[in-house]
Formats: structure tokens, sequence, C-alpha cells
């Protein structure tokens, strides 16, 4: 850890002690969290309660897409939340069409519902394939989705999440989830028929690991789901909107493989909560005015944050695919190194490291040497850097993970 002096800052009213206190005694005790309560930020750098400095790798599990304290970003929620910040969807605002405008020339589907999170985005689309297999049979509500997958923490999103920790103490859950291994494609096909109302698949896996499907994989799914006339839903709520090199994941596919909806999230509004569903016009028919709404989405501020950060995502695309393929490039010369590294994956700045042991503790010792990452799925180590990351960030990066590997281990 550094100690950098913080310039112009207003320094914390609390200690960390403190902190810890009240939400031991006021919180539900739902989060297993880090010790280290976190001040500020700027650039790829973010700051605890003393000022010490540490590399954001993980960037609030691929939120803070631009970074800290980005200027444009900054400038434009001064000017908006001086303005409107919240409208509520009774009325219009000058933000939300445009911003649909964008995501539909962006996502290739025309028409957008803006939420807050990730798991209300699931929740649109859960309900876009009910009512759109509803319309054609009560018996059509079958949703076909992965094992290993996560799709957010509501009753709906866990109910087709493929890991049983999710779900099993809200058990009942919807009916009619199926699952099946990712890139099985005769499990896909045993899987689906005219019962289904959807597919949905994570096109690279995030907290199951950073796994991405095969390309015949995600067009069998296609042509399933026109077979039986079932809505091909993409969650790219981590995969997507930039990070993966391109605007969605399945744009990496040559040609292009279209779902009927794709949902996203996390990095859209560089931090302000926003998530949206996609969809063409035919998933987008299933949703009549009075079926579906919320208060807060695609308010003022978070649309305008968001059309800003489109704009500099532009730019950013190259910069992603080429600063992710030298820290991919840069992590695999690790593996002659570390013989615990079992494999590199990933696409763009959504990396796994798969360590051939459980790799939490490493993640507390990144943090004491001032770079911050997370481990999923026991022994993969994640990293969620934002779209800043330049190639001297990476060198540093791998400069501090060669210091965390070579610490003696307990075995
Ligand atoms: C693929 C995927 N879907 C859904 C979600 C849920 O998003 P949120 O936590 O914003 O509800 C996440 C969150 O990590 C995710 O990675």
């Amino acid at each position: 850890m550094s100690a950098v002096p913080p310039p112009e800052l207003e320094t914390p009213s609390i200690s960390f002690d403190q902190i810890q206190e009240l939400e031991s005694a006021y919180l539900l005790q739902n989060y297993a969290r880090y010790p280290l309560a976190l001040h500020r930020g700027k650039g790829c750098y973010v700051y605890d309660l003393e000022g010490n400095r540490y590399l954001d790798l993980i960037s609030g599990i691929g939120v803070n897409s631009l970074g800290y304290a980005h200027p444009r970003i900054t400038k434009i929620i001064r000017q908006q939340a001086g303005l409107l910040i919240h409208s509520s969807n009774l009325y219009y605002h000058e933000y939300q069409g445009r911003l649909a405008e964008r995501l539909a020339r962006a996502s290739g589907l025309g028409r957008s519902f803006f939420c807050n999170s990730g798991a209300e985005a699931m929740e649109g689309a859960l309900k876009m394939i009910r009512s759109h297999g509803h319309a054609l049979s009560t018996e059509k509500y079958e949703i076909v989705s992965l094992e290993n997958s996560f799709h957010g923490r509501t009753l709906g999103a866990i109910s087709i999440t493929g890991q049983p920790k999710y779900r099993k103490d809200f058990e009942p859950l919807l009916p009619g989830a199926r699952f099946v291994p990712g890139n099985n494609i005769a499990a896909l096909e045993a899987a689906v028929n005219e019962r289904t109302g959807g597919i949905v698949l994570e096109f690279i896996q995030g907290e199951g690991g950073i796994n991405p499907i095969s390309e015949p994989f995600a067009r069998k799914a296609r042509e399933l789901a026109d077979k039986f006339n079932a809505l091909l839903v993409f969650d790219e709520i981590q995969c997507g909107v930039g990070r993966p090199g391109a605007y969605f994941a399945y744009q990496l596919l040559d040609p292009v493989l279209l779902p009927d909806i794709v949902i996203a999230a996390k990095p859209m509004a560089c931090g302000l909560p926003l998530g949206v569903v996609i969809a063409n016009e035919k998933a987008a028919a299933t949703i009549k005015p009075g079926m579906h709404g919320t208060t807060y989405g695609g308010g003022p501020l978070a649309c305008r944050v968001a059309l800003e950060f489109f704009d500099i995502l532009d730019e950013l695309l190259p910069s992603i695919n080429a600063v992710g393929g030298y820290f991919r490039m840069r992590l695999t010369e690790l593996m002659r190194q570390f013989s615990f590294i079992k494999d590199v994956r990933g696409q763009g700045l959504m990396i796994g490291v798969e360590l051939d042991f459980p790799c939490k503790q490493l993640v507390l010792d990144g943090m004491k040497e001032g770079v911050l990452f997370n481990c999923t799925h026991d022994t993969v180590l994640r990293f969620l850097p934002p779209y800043i990351l330049t190639e001297s960030d990476v060198d540093r990066a791998i400069d501090l993970l060669k210091r965390i590997f070579s610490k003696p281990r307990e075995s």
C-alpha cells in the first residue's frame, strides 16, 4: 500500500472502526465485506479513508467503467443535478429517447426499457418471455438457462440462475427452469421444446468464472429458439457494453448473431444505477401499456450520463481491445513462472485467471500490496478494470501480481 497525500479533499468524518460498528449494528448481515473502506478515486486508482492508494482492477464489479472522477462524467453529473435528477415515467424528459436511439444503433435491436439494476433488467426480460409464451399456450413457460450462470438476486432471476447455492433457501421458485451445461449442444437440444418460452445465456459467464460460450453453442441456441418460437435472451450485464471490446459480446461473432433481447446494466452510467432491456420488435410487442414499469428507471441524470459514456466509449473500444489483449498476454506469461495458474481467459477487459487453489487469500494480499481484484467461483481471479486502463497500468498490475503470487502460501 502506498500512502499518497490526498489533494483538495474533504477528510473522512468517521473512522474505519466506527463504520464497521455501525454496519454490524444496523445492516442486514448479508455481505462479507473486505476490510477496506473507500473514500474517493481518480482515474484507475481508488483511495481508502487513510489515503492509501489502490490500483482498481475490479471497478465496483464492472461498474466504474470510466474509472473515478472522469472529468466529462463529473461535469455532466454536476450540470444535470442542478437541472433535473428525477422525473418519474409519468412525464417525458430529453434523454430517455436519445439514449434508446443510441442503444438501438449499438445493439441492432430496436426498443429499450430502462430500469435500475441488472436483476431488474433480468426481471423485465423474464416477463417478456412469460408474456410471449402465455400468448401462445399456457404450457409455454419453460426457460432454459445454463448451469453455473448468474442472473441476479430477485426471485425471478435466481429461478434461472444455475447455481443451487443462490436458490436453495428460497424455493419454491418460478416453475419451468431447466439448466444445461454450457457449450453442451446435445443437452441444449434435449432441453428446448414447444414448452420453451425463452433461452437465457450469458455470452461470457462472469460470476461463474469467466466462461465464454462457444460460437456453435450460441448459434444452436438461436436455431432452437427460432424452431420452437422461443425468445433468445443474452444477459450482457457483466460481459457487455464495451467490456469485451465491442458494444456487445454477441457482436464478436461473424456474422453477428442477434438475440431477441439483450439486457445490460453495470457500466452504462459510470456508477449511477441504470439497467436496460433492449428488444427487437417481436419481443417488445409482448409488453403492452400498463404491463410493466418502474418509478426511477431511465431518469434524466442516469440517461444523460449514459449518453456521455457512449460518446466516450466510441473512442475507447480499440484501446479496450488492445489493453485487454496485452493484459491477457502478460498474465499468460506468468503461467511459466507460477505453475498454479491453470488458465487465463476472457475477452477485452473481462479477464479470469484460474488457479489450482481457492484464491480468497490472494485478494487480501492484493489489498495489502495496493491492488484490487476479486475471486469468483472459488478459484478464479476476476479482473474487470475500468475501460481507461493503459498498458503501463497493466505493467504495474503484473509487478504487483508477481509479488502476491510469490508469497509463501499455507497449503
Ligand atoms: C450476468 C449478470 N446478470 C445479472 C446480474 C445482476 O445485476 P445487479 O447486481 O445489478 O442486480 C449480474 C451482477 O453481477 C451479472 O453479472
